[in-house]
């Protein structure tokens, strides 16, 4: 039976990899995160993340049906001063994805291609909101294209609801008195709460 054999042997096939994979996991196998990675479909989501929207999360789940492992990665520039400092915003995020095995939550400074290779990544997640991100992305993409042609782009849709936000927008809303329930996690709001303080939003 060519189909049912075909399927037991690509079966078999999974569980060796599998294995192989937890042997070069276990901390003493001297394989680096990079020898690992290699070995699986690691993607990389960048951004600000200042902080981290409903629109990135939708975006995260999206991706996460599509590769073995999606890093989070807090572009960090230490002249462009955010809302939300480094530290804060990596407690937000690893609040939401703490715990699951297949998020990495981290930060890099410098050329995105140079930490995709450091982690041995060849995949970009980038989100697409509306025609006006397209131009910025589409020269992104081609400038780290043209820095490492073995590391792909790939542009992801959010749903409809969220394809208006932006971490802008939510700083500008909510200091404002604006709702912006539904479009940040809980935790999101409480720090924006104790940033712009309480007088606000209550
Ligand atoms: N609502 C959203 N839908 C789809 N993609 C999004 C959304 N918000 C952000 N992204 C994407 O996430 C990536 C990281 O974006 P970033 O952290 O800079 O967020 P941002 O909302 O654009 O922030 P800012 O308003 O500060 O520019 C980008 O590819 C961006 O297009
Ligand atoms: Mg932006």
């Amino acid at each position: 039976m060519v189909a049912a054999g075909a399927a037991a042997h690509s079966d078999h096939g999974r569980e060796v990899a599998k294995t192989l994979l937890l042997a070069a996991e276990s901390p003493d196998s001297g394989y680096t995160i990079k020898d690992i990675n290699k070995l699986k479909k690691v993607a990389i989501f960048p951004g600000s993340f200042d902080p981290i929207t409903n629109g990135h999360i939708d975006i995260i789940e999206r991706c996460n049906h599509l590769f073995d492992e999606i890093i989070i990665a807090i572009a960090f520039n230490p002249e462009k001063k955010g809302l939300f400092t480094l530290e804060e915003r990596l407690e937000m995020i690893r609040n939401i994805y703490g715990n699951h095995k297949n998020i990495i939550i981290d930060s890099f400074e410098g050329l995105l291609v140079d930490y995709a290779r450091k982690m041995g990544a060849k995949i970009i997640i980038r989100g697409l909101r509306a025609i006006s991100d397209f131009e910025y992305e589409f020269q992104m993409a081609l400038m780290n294209r043209r820095l490492d042609d073995k590391i792909e782009t790939i542009f992801m849709m959010p749903h409809e609801k969220y394809s208006y936000v932006s971490s802008r927008l939510i700083k500008e809303v909510f200091q404002f008195g604006g709702s912006i329930q539904g479009l940040v996690s809980p935790i999101v709001e409480k720090k924006l709460r104790e940033k712009f303080g309480n007088k606000i939003n209550k």
